[in-house]
């Protein structure tokens, strides 16, 4: 099968950061589907995963986690998909990702494809909804019916996970959104997505939330680098409050701001079930397949924004560049790699 490589953390503008390569077509075993990938999105930790390599690899490195096609194998085991099931999945990153004609994955991670949306618009949905969905309801514990409609705080909120975030708790909660956005389009994005506020994160956040009525919100989900609002964020969550954070702190932050009013710090890390294997990993599969029933019945709607084109090279070295730019409004896809 063809694929797309990495070996190096080269800049993506560089002619050989993307290599196409052949590799063998791998066999499903166990509880692995073999998917023809026909659309995929780009998320920040594709291009995380490219710069973090030192050196030069021996092996490909196949990035790439949002994925869309269509199952053409199964192995002996699997219980709910078969060959000609259209499906998405947010993969597994230990595993050979969705840059490539095809992909293995396990069933227990995998949904089937919302009827109706073309399969870009079908592969920006899946990672960003299941963060989204653990960082509200698993991690900061949002009850679903509070009726006192508590206010959420969504820094960062324009972008992938945001923008799911946001669907998510305007469907599925009595939360007051509060978005962060910088610019009039990303904010009037939030507006559009159901957000009641937006607040601009590159201004003063504790005036703008008192200007709006509040002085501090019990959940705030940071979808931005932990370091730039640790300390703000300690002052903003109320006493008993909870934080999820979802970006990676490669420095030692003061844990300790948080002590007196008893806050609840939770890390989301949307790979973790099938990491280790959970006994919530199956979950996933199922939260993607409700996705897709929501988005046919139109509570929820896709956050495609832009289509890079076939998968190839260049098309995939441009994405990177686009996602690296930090300006990102919903999610951009690509299509599969062409024959
Ligand atoms: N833990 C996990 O499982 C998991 C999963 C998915 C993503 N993530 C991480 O979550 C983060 C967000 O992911 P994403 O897909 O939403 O990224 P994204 O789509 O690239 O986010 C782009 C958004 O970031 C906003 N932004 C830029 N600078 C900002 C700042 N200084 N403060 C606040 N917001 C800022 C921009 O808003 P404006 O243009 O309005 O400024 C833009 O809308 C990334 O670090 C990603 O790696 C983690």
């Amino acid at each position: 099968m063809k694929a797309i490589a990495v070996y190096e953390a080269l800049p993506a503008n560089e002619p050989n950061c993307f290599e196409s390569i052949e590799l063998d077509t791998p066999t499903p075993v166990g509880r692995d589907v073999l998917v023809r990938i026909d659309a995929i999105s780009i998320n920040p930790v594709d291009s995380k995963e490219r710069l973090g390599i030192s050196g030069r690899l021996d092996q490909p490195l196949i990035l790439g986690w949002d994925t869309c096609g269509e199952v053409v194998a199964v192995g002996e085991d699997v219980k709910n998909f078969k060959p000609g099931d259209m499906v998405i999945s947010a993969g597994d990153i230990t595993r050979p990702g969705s840059y490539a004609e095809f992909q293995l994955i396990d069933e227990r991670i995998v949904g089937f494809k919302p009827a109706g949306l073309t399969c870009e618009e079908a592969a920006t949905l899946p990672l960003t909804s299941l963060v989204a969905w653990e960082s509200l309801f698993d991690r900061l514990e949002i009850s679903r019916n509070d009726e006192n409609s508590p206010p959420l705080l969504i820094i960062g909120a324009a972008g992938g996970l945001g923008s799911m975030a946001i669907q998510f708790a305007r469907k599925f909660s009595n939360c007051t959104i509060i978005a962060t956005a910088s610019r009039p389009e990303s904010k009037e994005w939030c507006i559009e997505l159901g957000a009641h506020h937006v607040i601009d994160h590159s201004g003063d956040l504790r005036e703008q939330l008192k200007a709006i009525g509040f002085e501090t919100v019990p959940y705030i989900l940071n979808c931005s680098n932990n370091i730039p609002y640790w300390e703000i964020m300690s002052e903003l969550v109320s006493p008993e409050g909870a934080i999820c954070l979802v970006a990676s702190t490669k420095a030692k932050l003061d844990l300790d701001i948080y002590m007196a009013k008893s806050v609840r710090i939770n890390y989301e890390l949307m790979f973790t079930r099938s990491l280790f294997g959970t006994d919530k990993m199956f979950r996933q599969g199922e939260l993607l397949t409700k996705l897709s029933e929501m988005l046919e019945t139109g509570k929820i709607r896709h956050i495609m924004t832009k289509s890079f084109g076939p998968m190839t090279p260049q098309s995939l070295s441009n994405a990177h560049r686009h996602i690296e730019r930090g300006r990102m409004i919903g999610k951009i896809a690509l299509s599969g790699i062409q024959q």
